[in-house]
Order: structure tokens, then sequence, then C-alpha cells
């Protein structure tokens, strides 16, 4: 778990904005993750099983990419089904999965210990947002760092540069980095990714509250808001909003916020991104923009970034 300091200065501060805003870091309770894995199953949310599909094309390029004994540092790991695939084919002298979610951390190291019995498994529960300690001096051979997801998206561009810089320090000079990336692509086919018809990225938006509730003492009624997703196409996003249905007021244990009615709580930013635009990010930051592999849909992609 997130130290509870931290979710209730970052709730207080985000609700005291001007244009009220949380991190969706936030949204991975135990509930949460439980949720997102029922979105990802979701016939509208492709990015899931495009990237599941494109690690089984290209897995043989990618671990070869990759190099056999490398580290593989894996950034929000969660329920690893690729993961368990790139192991397979990298044969990693060590795996050091990083994840928020204690929950899901404990799930898939105990999962991948039963699996891969000659691997080295280093679970690291935390932020990955935040500098990190990660065992990576002990590292050996080659570090490569695995961010699949397009959970790169959720950082605006100006910090996916900054998260890339850092990470460029981590994995060093002879390092690499395979991040998953979402491609801009017809806005309706996105509409639908996140405004499923069973609702199900609804009541994941909306546990963000049912949390503060249960973690803040938050007396949010959820019924009074509503789910709201759409394409920003100037930006490049998909942003999510918990949009309040009438004039009200919250109460976060002793804080109190007021909301006009159709006054939202902006929740997540999706980026996506052309192949071309993430390279020149990938750059700026200090990476040779190496390989790129795609589904055959087109749908998303996953970059192979050498340190520059
Ligand atoms: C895990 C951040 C990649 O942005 O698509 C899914 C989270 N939000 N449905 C995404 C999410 C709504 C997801 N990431």
């Amino acid at each position: 778990m997130v130290p509870a300091d931290s979710f209730r200065e970052d709730v207080i501060a985000g609700l005291s904005l001007p244009q009220k805003a949380l991190s969706p870091k936030y949204f991975y309770d135990a509930q949460g993750s439980r949720l997102f894995e029922a979105i990802c199953r979701l016939k509208e949310y492709y990015p899931t099983r495009s990237e599941l599909a494109l690690t089984h094309l290209h897995l043989r390029e990618i671990a070869s990419f990759a190099r056999k004994g490398s580290t593989l540092i894996e950034y929000g790991s969660g329920e690893s089904a690729k993961s368990r695939l790139l192991i397979q084919a990298l044969r990693p002298s060590a795996y050091i999965p990083v994840d928020i979610s204690a929950d899901a951390l404990r799930g898939a190291a105990a999962m991948l210990r039963r699996r891969f019995a000659w691997l080295d498994i280093r679970a690291v529960h935390g932020d990955f947002s935040r500098p990190l300690k990660i065992p990576v001096a002990q590292a050996k051979g080659r570090r490569v760092i695995y961010f699949p997801g397009s959970t790169i998206g959720n950082l605006t561009p100006e910090e996916a540069h900054a998260f890339l810089r850092t990470t460029r320090g981590q994995v060093g000079p002879r390092g690499a980095m395979l991040v998953g990336v979402d491609l801009k692509k017809d806005a309706n086919v996105l509409h639908a990714a996140y405004n499923d018809a069973k609702g199900v990225t609804a009541a994941f938006n909306l546990n963000l509250l049912a949390r503060i509730n249960r973690e803040l003492r938050g007396d949010f009624r959820l019924r009074r808001f509503r789910h709201y997703a759409f394409y920003n196409a100037a930006l490049g996003r998909v942003e999510m909003h918990l949009v309040s249905l009438e004039r009200q007021t919250v109460n976060v244990g002793d804080h109190r916020f007021s909301f006009e009615a159709g006054e939202s709580i902006h929740t997540e930013n999706s980026y996506k991104y052309s192949i071309e635009g993430f390279r020149a990010l990938a750059r700026s930051a200090g990476f040779k923009g190496g390989k790129v592999w795609l589904d055959r849909r087109g749908m998303f992609s996953l970059h192979g970034l050498e340190a520059a």
C-alpha cells in the first residue's frame, strides 16, 4: 500500500485545485486492481490484447534485443502475463518487478517463483513515479527496464521526458528500455475503449471516490457523480473525469470541498503517441530510437530503446 499520509495529502491538495484533480496511481487499491483486470478483458479495451499479440508475434526479436542474461526490471508489473512470455524467451539472470499494489505484486511474484524456479526474483513494492531504491546496483549484466501497458501514457509529455531521463540513468550506458506505448487512432475506437458498455471503466473511475471514503473518512455519494471520458484531440490524450451531478459539498476527514453542478475531478490522462512522436521524445531523453514492434492491426507499439 501507498503510505496513507501521502494519499491523504495528495487528495486534499488535488481537491483544492481550481480544476480538481486526483492522480491515477491511486486507482489501484485491491478493488481497483481487480476492476482494472476486468477492463483488460473487455472487448472494447484493445490495448491489453494488442500488446499481448505483438509480444507473441515478435517475441524472439524482443528477447534478442534485450539480450539473454540481462537483469529485467519491470515497472507496474501487475498481473504480468506478458512478463511470463518475456522471461521464458529472454532467460534473464534476475527479474525485479516493481509495483504500487502490494497485493498484485505478491500474487505475481509467487506465481513466477513457482513457474521459474531458476529465476532470481526480487520484488520491490514502490511508486516508480518517485525516485526508487531498486537493487539495480547488484544487478548482473545489462539492465533492461520493461515498462509495458502504456502506463507512460498517464504522464504528460514533459513528465514522460523526465521519467525517461531518470530510467536512462538507472539502466546505465549499456542498458536499454522496452516501453509499451498506445498509438493515436480513430477517436471512436478510443471513445469506446474508455466508455465500455458494461460500465466497468465507470466503476473503476468511481472506485477512487469509494477508496477515499474507505481510507480517508470521506463521504462521497457515488451516485452523485458520473464517469466521463473523451478523446482530447488537441492534446492527444483520453481524459477521464468524475462529474458532479449537482451542487454539493463533500467531506474528507476534516476537510470540506464544494462542487458546482457539472464541475469535474480530473482523474486520468492517457496520452496516445505516433511512432515518430514517441521516438523523438525518447531521443530527447537520452535513448537511441532503436526498434519498434506493432501488432498486426497497428493498434499498439513496443519501443526498444538503447541508451545513447
Ligand atoms: C493502465 C494507464 C494504461 O490509460 O488505458 C484503463 C488505465 N484507464 N481504462 C489506460 C485505464 C481507463 C490504462 N493504463
